[in-house]
């Protein structure tokens, strides 16, 4: 083949021929052919297999976005409003601050940390607006790779999401795995977690999910958080919060932020990433934000400054549309009640998908326990479906997951929750 385009080329090149060189050039890359193909992603690789699917009874329950109960895309009535007020104004173009309205940060780091929080009146935390939560995490790994120490370890728990580790592998950062689901009890593994955490070096980099962990909807209650916030601190850990689900727990906010809340309050300089990808269906939008506690607020004002420059030679600064959205909702009262109220619908409609499916499969006659589909919360559920029935799936009934057996219950809804409780009790009985 090489031989054959060589001789090509010499032929074209005693032609003359500057079109045909271009030609030959184009179709033997010079730079970039030691680049390898990459594998598809674990989670939005499978909604490009559903879009090639062209079965009319596929379903996709792999990526974790809201769909109403007709299957569609939501979009939430207060967004709606606000996108009308913000219509209304006539408002500009210009560029956004480097790290975001401040009206903006304060707005999401109070929806976060509480309107009381004794940081709003000391100073002593930072926020920057992120291209969410995605943003938010890579923002937020790249500073502690630079000021706190490229051979430091990142704790994940075990499972979580596909991204986390894959960021810090980007990064080049090293990442561990701490015990955190039981699958014998399908739920928290509250003694592996507080062993394996207990035994992490000083000064490492532990990452929770604040609530509704992805990917297996299993939650420590709020006395085992008080158990997970002592062993992190005796064992000066630096906790990384993943806050991508904030409503979709309990329905309400500030249930869901418990865990966050309760490490601030013990002192714990937590990092936080934040998304309004899930609770205001802002998925395109890349709204969110990463906080630091950062103990007084000249350090809070060193890493703002430092946080900018590297917001500043990636992408210059954040987005408007999706965090004008966010900061008219957070901001007005009449419109933070009807987003509540929706957050709320959305959480509501998950929980029925849930017990239909369940109903689905026991009614198909699955002798295998399904309990944990309801005891789960927030959008996923971790269905305890190996890799090859997940295949079959696909494959036999056009039904997308990830292949560890997650599915978005978000992508369920009474049209075609039968379908698949019945695809699920074929494949695993
Ligand atoms: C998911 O886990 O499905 C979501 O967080 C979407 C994503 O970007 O992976």
């Amino acid at each position: 083949m090489a031989h054959a385009l060589k001789k090509l080329s010499v032929q074209v090149l005693k032609n003359n021929n500057v079109e045909a060189i271009g030609a030959v050039a184009a179709r033997s890359s010079h730079w970039w052919g030691q680049v390898k193909m990459g594998p598809p992603d674990v989670i939005l690789g499978i909604t490009e297999a559903f879009k090639r699917d062209q079965d009319p009874k596929k379903v996709n329950l792999g990526v974790g976005a809201y769909r109403d109960d007709e299957g569609k895309p939501f979009v939430l009535p207060s967004v709606r409003k606000a996108e009308e007020i913000l219509h209304s104004r006539h408002l500009n173009h210009e560029y956004a601050p480097i790290s975001g309205e401040a009206a903006y940060t304060e707005a999401v780091a109070k929806l976060a940390f509480g309107d009381n929080s004794p940081i709003f009146s000391d100073k002593s935390y930072c926020t920057v607006q992120t291209l969410s939560g995605t943003g938010a995490l890579r923002l937020g790994l790249e500073f502690i790779s630079k000021y706190y120490g490229k051979d430091k370890v990142v704790y994940l728990p075990d499972p979580t999401w596909g991204n986390h580790p894959q960021i810090c592998n980007q990064l080049g950062i090293q990442h561990k795995k701490y015990r955190y689901f039981d699958p014998k009890t399908i739920g928290f593994d509250l003694q592996g977690a507080l062993e394996d955490i207990n035994k992490i070096p000083e000064g490492s980099i532990i990452m929770l999910h604040a609530c509704a962990h992805n990917p297996t909807g299993v939650d420590p209650k709020q006395a085992e958080w008080k158990q997970l916030s002592e062993v992190v601190k005796k064992r000066k850990l630096l906790p990384f919060f993943d806050m991508a689900y904030q409503g979709f727990a309990t329905g309400d906010v500030d249930g869901d932020s418990f865990a966050v809340r309760l490490f601030v309050s013990e002192g714990h300089q937590v990092m936080l990433a934040q998304s309004f990808a899930k609770n205001m269906g802002l998925y395109g939008e890349r709204a969110g934000a990463l906080s630091f506690m950062c103990g007084d607020s000249q350090t809070a004002a060193n890493m703002m400054s430092q946080l900018k420059i590297q917001v500043r030679t990636m992408y210059s600064n954040p987005p408007l549309y999706g965090a004008r959205i966010v900061q008219e909702i957070l901001t007005t009262p009449d419109l933070r009640q009807q987003w509540l109220k929706d957050v709320k619908l959305m959480a509501d409609r998950i929980i029925t998908m849930r017990s239909e499916l369940r109903k689905g499969l026991e009614g198909a006659g699955s002798k295998l326990p399904w309990q944990h589909i309801t005891d789960q919360i927030g959008m996923f559920c971790f269905t305890g479906l190996k890799p090859d029935q997940v295949e079959r799936l696909a494959k036999e009934f056009h039904i997308y997951l990830t292949k560890d057996g997650r599915i978005s219950v978000a992508g369920l809804f009474s049209k075609n929750v039968h379908y698949v409780a019945e695809a699920m009790h074929k494949v695993s009985s």
